[in-house]
């Protein structure tokens, strides 16, 4: 783990880093890499710099941003009657893409950032540009993903820039990032945590840690009104409409052959092991099945990248739900709006 002491390296390598502060401080918005996707940074005590966020993503406003801290002293300025279950959770994936709900300190942050709850989702990045940002300006920092609202959330420089030229103050380039999907979102106001959101730190790993850990039932009920109001908005939708497909790659291949004889263009999501087997118009392979977390990695790239391609629909695999399998059915769920098609048993 990096220490936010021994800056001297980073800050040799991203000179940007002390210009990105100094703007944070002015209350102006600036992007920058963390281990997840590059976020959307400004100062979570100021109004105006929380209003700038909104309107570059084109944000609801109901939707609350999560602050970015780089001490577990900057938690007790935000937080409050932070419970026993957040501690160990916080101590045992920080910094890393773990983000705890909390009940919030009152009359420090923007109401803008909290949207007006009661509560505060706090996260500290494990990425050594990240940390030193924030160590640099002293503040805590809200970041939502920084792409446009409902685009695909940004995992290199280019996808920032492609979404927000021109409407932010800057750019931290620092390469694709690691893990590909947002931080797992964790209430810990209960006496259970519960998942809001799925992510890079999984159900198991939290298991691990405190016993026992529930799941927002929004995300397996798609009738049920989810607790974390972000998850209410359609997301990372490609412009051509996605399919999920559930069955063997002959009946995948007749699925594909069927729309090109009606004069379709089929983009595929595939995966490395299974690339060759298939013929369509466009096909991307989006890591490997035997680990997930390359599939994790690439998946916002590939989402992406069908939007540079004339496809008419675009088919995906799909992948088992434990692990980060979760995080990425989730998001390619989303993308797809619950469009699935499976294939009859026999
Ligand atoms: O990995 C990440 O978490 C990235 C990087 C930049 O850190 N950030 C990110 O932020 O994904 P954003 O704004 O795109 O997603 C924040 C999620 C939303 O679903 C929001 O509704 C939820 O966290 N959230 C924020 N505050 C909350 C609160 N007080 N209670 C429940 N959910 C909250
Ligand atoms: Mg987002």
């Amino acid at each position: 783990h990096w220490h936010v002491d021994n800056s001297v390296d980073v800050l040799d390598t991203y000179p940007q880093i002390e210009e990105a502060a100094e703007l944070l401080k002015q209350d102006e918005v600036v992007a920058f890499p963390t281990e997840t996707v590059y976020g959307l940074g400004g100062n979570a005590l100021s109004d105006q710099a929380a209003a700038k966020i909104f309107a570059a993503k084109g944000r609801p406003a109901d939707n609350p941003l999560i602050v970015h801290i780089a001490s577990k002293q900057q938690v007790a300025d935000i937080a409050a009657n932070i419970s026993q279950t957040a501690e160990r959770l916080m101590e045992a994936f920080w910094p890393g893409p773990l983000t705890v709900i909390l009940e919030k300190q009152p009359n420090r942050l923007s109401q803008l950032v909290t949207a007006g709850l009661e509560t505060v989702a706090v996260r500290m990045p494990d990425h050594p540009v990240a940390l030193a940002v924030i160590h640099k300006c002293g503040l805590p920092i809200a970041a939502p993903s920084a792409n446009r609202s409902g685009k695909p959330s940004p995992t290199s420089a280019r996808h920032v820039q492609d979404d927000l030229d021109g409407v932010i103050a800057g750019i931290i380039d620092g390469g694709d990032t690691g893990v590909g999907v947002e931080s797992t979102v964790v209430d810990c106001t209960g006496s259970i945590p519960v998942i809001l959101r799925p992510g890079g730190i999984t159900k198991e790993d939290i298991e691990a840690v405190v016993g026992e850990a529930a799941i927002d039932a929004a995300l397996t009920d798609m009738n049920q009104q989810p607790k974390s109001p972000g998850m209410k908005y359609k997301h990372y939708a490609p412009e051509a409409p996605v399919y999920l497909l559930n069955g063997s790659r002959s009946w995948v291949q007749s699925r594909i052959n069927e729309q090109r004889q009606e004069g379709k263009k089929v983009g595929l999501l595939t995966t490395e092991e299974n690339l060759s087997f298939y013929e369509a118009d466009v096909i991307l392979p989006c890591g490997r099945r035997d680990d997930l977390r390359t599939v994790a990695h690439s998946l916002y790239e590939v989402l992406r990248a069908f939007n540079e391609t004339d496809v008419d629909i675009i088919y995906s695999e799909t992948f088992p739900t434990d692990g980060v399998g979760l995080a990425i059915m989730n998001r390619l769920e989303k993308a797809a709006a619950h469009r699935w098609l499976h294939e009859k048993r026999k």
